[in-house]
C-alpha cells in the first residue's frame, strides 16, 4: 500500500484583496509553523498570488491557482497560462471546480486539456469532480462520477501518483453546511479510485490523494480523514480564517 502524505487544501474563491491575503497568509504561517505532517495547499484569488508567495516561501505551504487555461500564452484576453502560475509560485492548480462548470461553462473536455497543460508546466492539477443534488436524488452519482473521470482524466500522461491530485465535492454539500457523512464519502472516493485505475493505472490510483470537499470544518474533519480513501480535504469557508484552518490542519494533533 503506497504512503499517501495528506493534502489540506484551502480554496479561498473569490475572498480576499491582496494585502488581506498577505495577513491571513502570514497569520496561517505563524500557526503551522513547520509542522510538516501534512501537505498544505492555500488558492488565494490570481491578485493576491504575489502577495501570498512571499510569505509562505520558507514555509510548509504550498501556493495554487484557481484555474488556468490550456494555451502557453497568446490573445486570449483575461486568461492565465500555467507557466504564468508557476513562475508566480504555484505548485498547484485547482481545476473544473463545480462553481466554474456551473457558471463560466466548464465543460469536461475543458478540464481534460487544462489538465494536461498543468502537467505539462509542472503543476500538480486538483481536479475537483462531483454531483448536484438533483442528480443524486436521481441515483446518477456513480455514473455523472464515472463521465467526470473519463472525459476529464483519460489519456493525460502523469510521472507518477504524486502528478495528479482529485478532490471529490458533492455540490450539495457546498457552502452548505449539509457535509457528506463519511460513508457517503468513502463510497464515492473508493469508486473513484476505482475508475482511476482504470482509465490511468492501478499503480497510479493507489497513489493519487483524494481529497474530499464540502463543509469541512474542524469538528468532522478527523472522522473523515479516517476513512481508507479519504486523502485530505479541500476546504472553501473554514479556510479563509487562518485559527479555523489551522485547526483543521491539524486535525491528526
Ligand atoms: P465549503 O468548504 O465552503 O463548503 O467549500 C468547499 C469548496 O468548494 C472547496 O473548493
Amino acid at each position: 500500500m503506497p504512503q499517501r502524505k495528506p493534502l489540506i487544501a484551502g480554496n479561498w474563491k473569490m475572498f480576499k484583496t491582496g494585502p488581506e491575503a498577505n495577513a491571513t497568509a502570514r497569520h496561517l504561517a505563524k500557526l503551522v509553523g513547520d509542522d510538516a505532517t501534512v501537505d498544505i495547499m492555500i488558492a488565494p484569488p490570481f491578485t493576491a498570488l504575489s502577495a501570498v508567495s512571499g510569505v509562505i516561501e520558507d514555509t510548509p505551504i504550498a501556493l495554487g491557482a484557481q484555474n488556468l487555461y490550456w494555451e502557453a500564452e497568446g490573445a486570449f484576453t483575461g486568461e492565465i497560462s500555467p507557466g504564468m502560475l508557476k513562475a508566480a509560485g504555484c505548485t498547484y492548480a485547482l481545476i473544473g471546480h463545480s462553481e466554474r462548470r456551473q457558471y463560466f461553462g466548464e465543460s469536461d473536455d475543458g478540464v481534460h486539456r487544462k489538465t494536461q497543460a498543468a502537467l505539462e508546466s509542472a503543476i500538480i492539477p486538483v481536479v475537483c469532480i462531483g454531483e448536484t443534488e438533483s442528480e443524486r436524488e436521481a441515483g446518477e452519482t456513480f455514473s455523472v462520477l464515472d463521465k467526470q473521470i473519463r472525459l476529464g482524466l483519460e489519456g493525460v500522461s502523469l510521472r507518477g501518483p504524486r502528478d495528479l491530485v482529485v478532490a471529490y465535492e458533492p455540490v450539495w454539500a457546498i457552502g452548505t453546511g449539509k457535509t457528506a457523512t463519511k460513508d457517503q464519502a468513502q463510497e464515492a472516493h473508493a469508486f473513484i479510485r476505482e475508475k482511476l485505475a482504470k482509465v490511468l493505472s492501478s499503480d497510479l490510483a493507489l497513489g493519487i490523494r483524494i481529497l474530499y470537499g464540502g463543509s469541512v470544518k474542524p469538528d468532522n474533519v478527523k472522522e473523515l480523514m479516517a476513512m481508507p480513501d479519504i486523502d485530505g480535504a479541500l476546504v472553501g469557508g473554514a479556510s479563509l480564517k487562518p485559527e479555523i484552518f489551522a485547526e483543521i490542519i491539524h486535525f491528526g494533533a
